[in-house]
């Protein structure tokens, strides 16, 4: 049955044209096989090619005919080392994958100049084949443009997984270390394969548990079985770990024993495991323990741990995603006005951490006011997998444009072309540690993500990290093919609804601009109305603001004035009402209902065009996918359609709830010609 486990690298037998094309060139596999990462490059490779051609190709030393395929570092192969190419450019884990003649045979070499880099050169290699394209006459070099490409995983010793839709954790700490699920190695090769190399375990509000040496040993498994696939073991710690399992009074950052004890930690768990990467903490934020309770900043927090792993080459991932209720600033301005001051004075060896946008993860926001804000330090970009805000496991809802969006948009603080990317990529400010973090949407589900095309997700996630510049559109079709059909007939039908499929949900969810009108708590369905008691200000109604008069939270002077934290010129544009693109519209501005739009049509109108054109969205997905019965096998096909029919419905649901709630505060009729729910 397609249950959808083997994600992407299916290997399933090419059309036999393509297996014809293909063959002459994949007829022997010449690699070294001495090392654990060479022997996960040889077995992917045999995996993949005789899945895909039908046949095993046999693994030589020697290229003793036409269509050799040989892999390597010039340190590993004496083939390789002969052909005397330049590889400077590739840095540690870059590639080259070209058509040579070896040996006096046409042959491909996929050269790396570590094992590493070969590895990934193979998964390309065996991507070009997957998504149907030429490998003869190949040229082709790349390695990633971030040095850190990180899943943090919400899960939770108990197995709980934050925001996770898609089963319990796949960690299982009961059974580790004896027992290693080879689950684990899939997990590991679907990473490689889109250049992951990092993996933060544990949920950032777990507790300490994870660094006592029981859960280390366990740790150390998971990271010995990662190792082979340039994969590295991270850790969320809790800020107080030195109160709670190292028996201290205080946690205070620039207390002498607490330095010690984070030392000692750390040199404890290098010992175990010598490429451990490093920690990622969230403190003082939503009840987490943090420098704050001692009067220290974040950066005297950052530090401590900083410089703990320093001599071991590890790093901190320090979230900026913090915000506090007893402050009664705008929620969106607090990341930035906590962290920008510390620009500088944090260890070279920290990231700063940043969500997309200042909110949360909302199907749409403006991208966070802190990138290109602090020039001194390395900022990480966070973004979230799991669909949290976008419809759980079921709606289809594509989040390379969400990533696209963010990453394309102009800082402003070099001037023009000052994109988030190249914030995040170092090229901006000149930073050589750099990193992307994704908050993994991966469960014991069998198909991982709670649904096929949530896996997609993972994927886009994986492929810009790698490269933050690419487009979201290309990726999606490499997806596609690898993951259902090469079929032009199908592959564009569905590439189209997928990259429609993100402005549907901000359209039946929380268009113009608005954000969080989720029910409290949950997240899953709307409830803009929601205005109880407990924690008041952060319900829908402090977001939306809607009043008799219009809707939107002012952000510029006359309101909280958080435009003012983007550079000038963002700064001035947000501001200004009229330059303010409608897709932000109520973000930065309280609009009157009878506000003309660019349409001509009022606010009010087009709000309500808005949520029925996400419905009408959804059901052209729906037919888009009716019309493909027959290019998918049975199971996922019709998970999919089942899943799309949940999605119509609700996104129905957020259309009739919306409108109906704004409706009574509006007290606008409804637009002629609109029909009212059925
Ligand atoms: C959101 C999310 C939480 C999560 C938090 C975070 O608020 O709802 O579940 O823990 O983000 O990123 O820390």
């Amino acid at each position: 049955a397609e249950d959808g486990y083997d994600l992407w690298l299916r290997y399933r037998p090419l059309p036999p044209a393509q297996m014809k094309l293909y063959g002459g060139r994949a007829s022997q596999l010449v690699l070294a096989a001495d090392t654990p990462t060479q022997r996960a490059t040889r077995d992917e490779l045999q995996r993949g090619l005789s899945g895909l051609l039908g046949r095993d190709i046999p693994l030589t030393q020697t290229v003793l005919h036409d269509g050799a395929i040989v892999v390597g570092t010039a340190a590993s192969s004496p083939l390789i080392a002969r052909l005397h190419w330049d590889t400077r450019n590739l840095g540690s884990e870059g590639y080259l994958i070209r058509s040579a003649v070896i040996d006096g045979h046409a042959a491909t070499a996929i050269v790396g100049n570590s094992d590493i880099g070969a590895l990934y050169g193979a998964f390309r290699f065996l991507r070009l084949l997957q998504t149907g394209q030429h490998i003869d006459r190949l040229d082709l070099h790349d390695a990633p443009h971030l040095t850190l490409r990180v899943l943090d995983h919400w899960d939770y010793l108990n197995g709980q997984v934050e925001r996770g839709y898609a089963g319990a954790s796949i960690w299982d700490w009961w059974k580790l270390p004896d027992w290693r699920d080879p689950r684990y190695t899939d997990y590991a090769r679907a990473n490689a394969s889109i250049g992951i190399n990092g993996s933060v375990l544990n949920d950032v509000a777990g507790g300490a548990t994870i660094l006592t040496p029981t859960y280390l040993q366990k740790v150390a498994a998971l990271a010995d079985v990662f190792r082979p696939y340039g994969i590295r073991v991270y850790l969320s710690i809790r800020f107080s770990a030195p109160i709670e399992i190292g028996g201290l009074k205080t946690a205070d950052p620039l207390d002498p024993q607490v330095r010690a004890w984070w030392r000692a930690k750390a040199d404890e768990i290098y010992r175990l495991i010598p490429d451990f990467g490093g920690f990622l903490v969230k403190a003082n934020s939503e009840g987490q323990p943090g420098p704050a309770d001692y009067g220290r900043t974040h950066a005297d927090g950052a530090n401590v741990l900083a410089d703990a792993l320093a001599p071991h080459g590890g790093v901190v991932m320090w979230r900026a995603f913090v915000y506090s209720q007893a402050n009664p600033e705008d929620r969106a301005k607090q990341a930035y006005d906590a962290f920008k001051p510390l620009d500088g004075q944090f260890r070279a060896n920290v990231l700063v951490q940043v969500k997309n946008g200042p909110i949360d993860f909302q199907p749409r926001e403006p991208f966070h006011p802190l990138f290109g804000a602090m020039p001194k330090t390395p900022l990480m970009m966070e973004f979230e997998i799991t669909k949290e805000y976008l419809g759980f496991a079921t709606h289809l809802v594509y989040l390379g444009p969400v990533y696209e969006e963010v990453l394309s948009s102009d800082t402003m603080t070099h001037g023009k072309g000052s994109t988030v990317a190249k914030v995040i990529d170092g090229s901006l400010e000149g930073h050589r540690l750099t990193g992307m973090a994704g908050d993994a949407n991966i469960g014991t589900d069998r198909d991982w993500c709670g649904s096929d095309f949530n896996q997609a997700n993972w994927y886009v996630f994986g492929r810009l990290a790698w490269n933050p510049s690419q487009s979201s559109r290309t990726i999606a079709e490499e997806w596609v093919r690898m993951t259902f059909s090469n079929d032009d007939a199908f592959v564009k039908p569905v590439v189209d609804m997928m990259m429609g499929s993100r402005e549907a949900a901000v359209d039946y969810m929380t268009p113009l601009g608005l954000v969080h009108l989720m029910g409290p708590g949950h997240h899953y369905g709307p409830a803009p109305w929601d205005a109880s008691e407990a924690e008041a200000d952060w319900r829908p109604v402090y977001y939306h603001r809607a009043d008799k008069q219009g809707i939107g939270f002012d952000r510029t002077r006359s309101g909280s004035d958080a435009a003012a934290q983007y550079a000038p010129p963002v700064a001035a544009q947000f501001s200004d009402i009229q330059q303010t693109p409608e897709r932000f519209l109520l973000y930065f501005h309280h609009v009157p209902w009878d506000y003309r739009m660019r349409s001509g049509q009022t606010l009010w109108y087009e709000l309500v065009a808005h949520y029925a054109q996400g419905v009408e969205d959804v059901k052209r997905m729906r037919e888009t996918w009716r019309g493909l019965h027959g290019y998918v096998d049975e199971q996922r096909y019709q998970q999919t359609a089942s899943f799309l029919a949940i999605q119509e419905k609700e996104a129905q649901w957020w259309r009739d709830a919306c409108i109906a709630y704004f409706q009574s505060i509006s007290g606008q009729p409804l637009p002629p010609g609109y029909a009212p729910p059925e």
